[in-house]
């Protein structure tokens, strides 16, 4: 809880120079750089995380199947990717995309480390995910929703990525004073969420009634 007090902080910081620097007028969190490895290992692998994050939860609400193909798109530390490679099995592939390259090599000296050889990470754009057409079962993405811009391309690409029944997972905090995550202006709200994924060809199909911080939405391609 303390460390994620502290990377409220670090994200106002953060975005207020983004801000400064840019001139920009876009959502002040898309501004924060991921790029120190060590702060961020201590703010998301934060033991104390798991309390109400409670990923394992999380991952067993998605019923994913040995065999998957599971995209985790902002993974930062991996601290879903390597939960979704244990579930999916050697014959199922998780991948974590992020921006940062330091989070890439944090995510793949992990997979070295965990002896997970399903378990791949990739650096990506800003804009584009850069995933296969008809290659992916399901999308995942926790507190990065907002981090993404041109949102509607954004996850038109996406739908084109998933196979058949392919699923988009999106877990975000609400958007209200929280004990945890970012402060409200820099969080999306659910009701904004939905109708802006159901523009890029998606329908929702589930929301998870699990987490007391964040929503947890299942999409589906229309
Ligand atoms: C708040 S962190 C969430 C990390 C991870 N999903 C978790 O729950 O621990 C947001 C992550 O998204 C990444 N990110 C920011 N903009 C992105 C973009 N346009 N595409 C992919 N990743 C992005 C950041 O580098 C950062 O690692």
């Amino acid at each position: 809880m303390r460390n994620y007090r502290l990377l409220c902080l670090l994200l106002v910081i953060f975005s207020l120079v983004g801000c400064f620097k840019n001139g920009e007028h876009e959502t002040p969190a898309s501004q924060v750089r991921f790029d120190d490895i060590d702060v961020w290992v201590r703010i998301f692998e934060d033991p104390e995380r798991a309390e109400w994050q409670r990923p394992d939860e999380v991952v067993a609400a998605m019923a994913l199947s040995e065999g998957d193909v599971v995209v985790d798109i902002g993974a930062g530390t991996g601290y879903f990717t390597r939960r979704f490679a244990r579930v999916v099995g050697s014959s199922g592939l998780a991948i974590g995309l992020d921006i940062e390259d330091s989070m890439v090599r944090h995510m793949n000296r992990e997979a070295l480390k965990l002896g997970l050889d399903n378990y791949v990470a990739r650096t990506i754009p800003t804009d584009n995910p850069g995933l296969d057409s008809g290659s992916v079962d399901v999308v995942f993405l926790c507190n990065t929703y907002h981090h993404i811009t041109n949102r509607e391309e954004y996850f038109r690409r996406v739908a084109k990525s998933l196979k058949k029944d392919g699923r988009l997972v999106i877990v975000d905090f609400y958007k209200r004073e929280l004990p945890v995550g970012p402060p409200p202006d820099h969080k999306m709200a659910k009701e904004t969420v939905i109708p802006e994924i159901h523009s890029a060809g998606f329908e929702l199909v589930k929301s998870h009634d699990l987490l007391e911080y964040q929503y947890f939405l299942e999409f589906k391609v229309q």
